[in-house]
């Protein structure tokens, strides 16, 4: 459970207290003596640190330095930074309570602080029989001279649940988590935040003839689901929906082109996309924004088996096209086509899927962004890319430039699901885009997804990616600005 944030217009009482800060002087007097603010000065301006501690016996005071940075992106990236190494010094000290005091009214610093502080306390020990490394810090009470609106660290503190349920779906091993399990997962969000929620099983998704969804599964002994989640409040601002797909692969083995070696670990991050789909409408509801979203979550595992798709087996997808399977592991494209073409029936404003796609993606930029598409929508893929930077789940472009159409047509089938070895992240945005007609943004989440080691507050293995994105997204350009 992350901690709360919470607001207050109380002088605090003898506690842990943290003070986010950009000049020394703007410190009221009476909260530090007089050596400790030589010693403050020396530590910040001599030895440049941005985080400083005193012990006061039964409490500890911080300051986080709010470094002079012109571009407003990346102060905000070093704030969330300085609450997380913060959050880490709290740990250190068991403690369960700390007041932000903001003596400058710096806002939008200090909630990007108190978001990076809250999620710097995220941790899975579901199997962990000795939970003592939980961090206690339950509650984060803000304190400042222009505090921000009550509505806004409610939004705070939802998203930052949200990305907490996000992390733990992720990090939930294949052993624990089914399609299933996955579904079931998802209605309680659903019922949760008061968004609505639909399970597709088995005969539903043959009778829809989801060609790709169904050969993928062939293989797994667990049966495949199609969740569909809904936002659609009377006040909402567009007629038609947003609508958000997710790659839900529990667990990729590669399916008979089983993946060699190293290459399977953390193949349970597969249902990222799907995690964060869920995730940010489960949070858009909950804020009750005024905006109709609908999620759609293909989840099924890929397995070898006896039943299972073999190079060269030719499938037909919901929309009727036929593609020829020539490597079982790029079969997230295959349960996508199906979403992507199911899609249609919503006549959507804009579809943005999230996928762990393609290792050539995560080869192309790295851990650092997501590679992003778009075709019929560049003005959205604008906006989202300004959330982008605003959260720092960062987007660069690729191109879904017709040339790579031709690496994708089979000559048995109407396309087959890999390309050559070059582009390989296109090659499979252009497969999608050839199931949608409609504004649409591919996001291939390959890289940023999942960390092996952890990284300042986006933690280690599941980051949640695309939950804070899209939420601000929402918020920004769809509820705000366009609709
Ligand atoms: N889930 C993988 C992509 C992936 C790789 C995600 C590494 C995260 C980290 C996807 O299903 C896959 O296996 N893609 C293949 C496609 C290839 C066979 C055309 C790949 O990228 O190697
Ligand atoms: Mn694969
Ligand atoms: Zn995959």
């Amino acid at each position: 459970m992350l901690p709360t944030i919470t607001l207050t217009n109380k002088e605090q009482e003898l506690g842990n207290l943290v003070i986010p800060v950009s000049r020394l002087s703007k410190i009221p007097a009476g909260i530090f003596t007089t050596s400790e603010k030589g010693y403050l000065k020396k530590q910040i301006d001599d030895f440049k640190q941005d985080v400083v501690s005193f012990n006061r016996l039964n409490y500890w005071v911080y300051l986080f330095y709010i470094k002079p940075e012109p571009d407003r992106f990346k102060r905000l990236e070093s704030c969330r930074k300085g609450g997380c190494q913060i959050a880490g010094l709290l740990h250190q000290q068991k403690a369960d309570k700390v007041t932000v005091f903001d003596p400058e009214g710096n806002n939008e610093e200090v909630m990007a602080f108190a978001e990076g502080l809250s999620l710097g306390c995220y941790c899975f020990l579901k199997y962990k029989t000795d939970k003592d490394e939980e961090n206690k810090l339950r509650e984060i009470e803000l304190y400042s001279s222009n505090s921000p609106s009550a509505i806004h660290i409610t939004h705070l503190n939802i998203l930052l649940e949200a990305v907490s349920r996000c992390r733990d779906l992720i990090n939930e091993p294949n052993s624990h988590l089914t399609a299933n399990g996955f579904a079931r997962a998802v209605e309680k969000m659903a019922k949760e935040s008061g968004a609505g929620v639909e399970v597709f099983h088995q005969q539903k998704i043959e009778a829809l003839k989801m060609g790709g969804l169904l050969g993928v599964n062939q293989g797994s002994k667990e049966p495949p689901t199609f969740t569909v989640m809904e936002w659609k409040p009377e006040n909402a601002k567009n007629k038609k929906p947003y609508l958000f797909v997710g790659k839900g692969i529990i667990y990729d083995t590669g399916g008979m082109n089983l993946k060699p070696g190293d290459f399977m670990l953390n193949m349970k991050d597969d249902m990222s996309g799907a995690a964060a789909v869920a995730s940010v409408i489960y949070a858009i509801a909950r804020a009750k924004l005024p905006v109709y979203v609908v999620g759609l979550m293909p989840a099924t595992d890929n397995r070898p088996g006896a039943e299972a798709l073999v190079s060269g087996d030719i499938i037909t997808m919901h929309n009727g096209t036929t593609v020829e399977v020539l490597n079982t592991d790029a079969e997230g494209r295959l349960i996508l086509a199906d979403a992507l073409s199911y899609a249609s029936k919503f006549d959507p404003a804009l579809v943005i899927d999230l996928a762990t796609l393609t290792g050539a993606a995560l080869r192309a930029i790295g851990k650092f962004g997501a590679a992003a598409m778009q075709s019929q929508a560049v003005n959205e893929l604008e906006a989202l890319k300004f959330s982008g930077f605003m959260v720092y789940e960062r987007l660069v472009e690729f191109p879904l430039w017709d040339d790579y159409g031709e690496q994708i047509k089979s000559d048995l089938a109407d396309l087959k699901n890999t390309g050559s070895s070059d582009a390989g992240m296109i090659t499979a945005g252009k497969f999608l885009q050839k199931f949608t007609a409609y504004p649409y943004i591919h996001l291939d989440i390959a890289g940023p997804a999942f960390l092996e080691k952890p990284d300042s507050y986006r933690g280690q293995g599941g980051t949640g990616f695309g939950v804070r994105l899209l939420f601000d997204f929402i918020k920004s350009y769809c509820v705000a600005a366009k609709v």
